[in-house]
């Protein structure tokens, strides 16, 4: 696994023990509820609705090629929610544009693979990823004005996005829409369904994206950042109501965001990013109570809420370096505290458990949990 010995952890004891916000229990998650590839050939442990094998995503930039997303490979089982988290710039969007096919030059997929159900794809013509698009896949922005249209009403803008896929009647439209915005936690959709965006408030604006994303019953959902801009009540009503939509639909969402609490409170499985690179994945509660990447062990020791009041929060060191100038080997080397001169070639990716890690000198220090106990 690792090419020289692991140092002594420099991070000491994890500190406080894990809580997940707004009282939420983990969702299941393991080795036998996801799929996580094993070493030695890729195989699935269980049937992945979506497969992204190898992605590398890249931009012509003034300063060379940057690879946004640089060998990216992981599994969305059907039903499953998995989050994806990182710093800034660490290619979580360029993931989910990448899946929806919406990578347009300068930037380009160079190499990879995404299967939905099996299906290839990277290389569709426009036209058939417009058909995929909307229907099978759908993709919900931090911004909900990046959907809506401000001159159309609610009503409007659900039938057109039905109407794209298919021919329902004017009564079903309706009946479907309103159905939508209830499931979604918007009061008295009879009315709403006719109101105009400016006229809903940011979360109501929000819930009306999300139902629109559902409306044709997709078999996956990216969310880049959803909550992002709502304020914490309002972020975790949606949490909540993304939990009971899941588990009535069945579909399988991926979670985007840079804020690790959020995300633990959805998904039962988490692909940490950096600098384009997937560093570690697996169940949720395992990755946040034991991570084995530094770099998660770094976010997880980043959130406020794991520092005391009055005292100064924790920081990963340094800064991500630019795509057109990573360093050689792992990408981390630079505000790793664990580095050796191992670091300087690539970490292979390491499988055990259901659990997946890039590192020569992964931690291995006990849970939170049992610290606790
Ligand atoms: N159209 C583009 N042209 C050039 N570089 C791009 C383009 N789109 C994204 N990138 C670069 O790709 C990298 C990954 O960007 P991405 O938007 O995926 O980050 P992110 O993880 O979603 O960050 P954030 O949390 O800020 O949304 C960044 O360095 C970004 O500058
Ligand atoms: S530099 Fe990279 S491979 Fe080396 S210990 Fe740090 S995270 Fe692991
Ligand atoms: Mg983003």
């Amino acid at each position: 696994m690792s090419a020289a010995g692991p140092p002594s952890p420099p991070h000491g004891r994890p500190k406080a023990g894990w809580q997940f916000p707004y009282g939420a229990r983990p969702l299941p998650g393991g080795a036998e509820a996801h799929a996580v590839r094993e070493a030695g050939g890729g195989q699935h442990t269980s049937e992945a609705l979506l497969a992204v094998r190898g992605l590398v995503t890249q931009f012509a930039t003034r300063d060379g090629l940057a690879s946004a997303v640089d060998g990216v490979s992981f599994d969305v089982a059907a039903g499953e929610i998995v989050g994806l988290v990182g710093e800034s710039g660490s290619g979580k969007s360029v993931t989910g544009y990448s899946i929806l096919g919406l990578i347009d030059p300068p930037g380009r997929i160079a190499a990879g693979s995404i299967k939905l159900d099996g299906r290839e794809l990277v290389g569709l013509s426009h036209r058939r990823y417009r058909a995929v698009r909307g229907r099978r896949i759908a993709m919900v922005f931090q911004d909900p004005m990046s959907t809506l249209n401000a001159v159309l009403t609610v009503s409007a803008q659900m039938q057109l996005a039905m109407r794209a896929h298919g021919r329902p009647s004017p009564d079903q439209m309706r009946r479907r829409s309103i159905e939508a915005l209830a499931k979604v936690g918007i009061p008295d959709p009879e009315r709403r369904i006719d109101a105009y965006p400016h006229e809903l408030s940011g979360g109501m604006r929000q819930r009306v994206a999300i139902a629109i994303a559902f409306l044709n019953q997709p078999e996956l959902v990216i969310c880049d950042e959803p909550t992002t801009a709502l304020d914490v009540s309002i972020q975790a009503q949606i949490l909540v109501e993304m939990r009971s939509l899941v588990r009535d639909t069945r579909v399988s969402l991926v979670w985007i965001s840079h804020d690790l609490a959020t995300v633990s409170v959805l998904a039962s499985r988490l692909l940490v990013m950096y600098a384009g690179r997937l560093i570690e994945q697996g169940p949720t509660a395992e990755v946040l109570r034991r991570p084995r990447h530094p770099y998660t062990r770094g976010l997880i020791d980043s959130l406020p809420s794991r520092t005391a009041p009055g005292r100064d929060l924790t920081q990963i060191p340094g800064a991500t370096p630019s795509l057109t100038a990573l360093p050689p080997g792992c990408a981390f080397k630079t505000r790793c505290s664990y580095a050796t001169s191992a670091c300087d070639e690539p970490p292979p990716e390491t499988f055990d458990s259901g659990r997946a890690w890039r590192c020569f000198h992964p931690l291995n220090l006990p849970s939170a949990a049992a610290v606790q106990g």
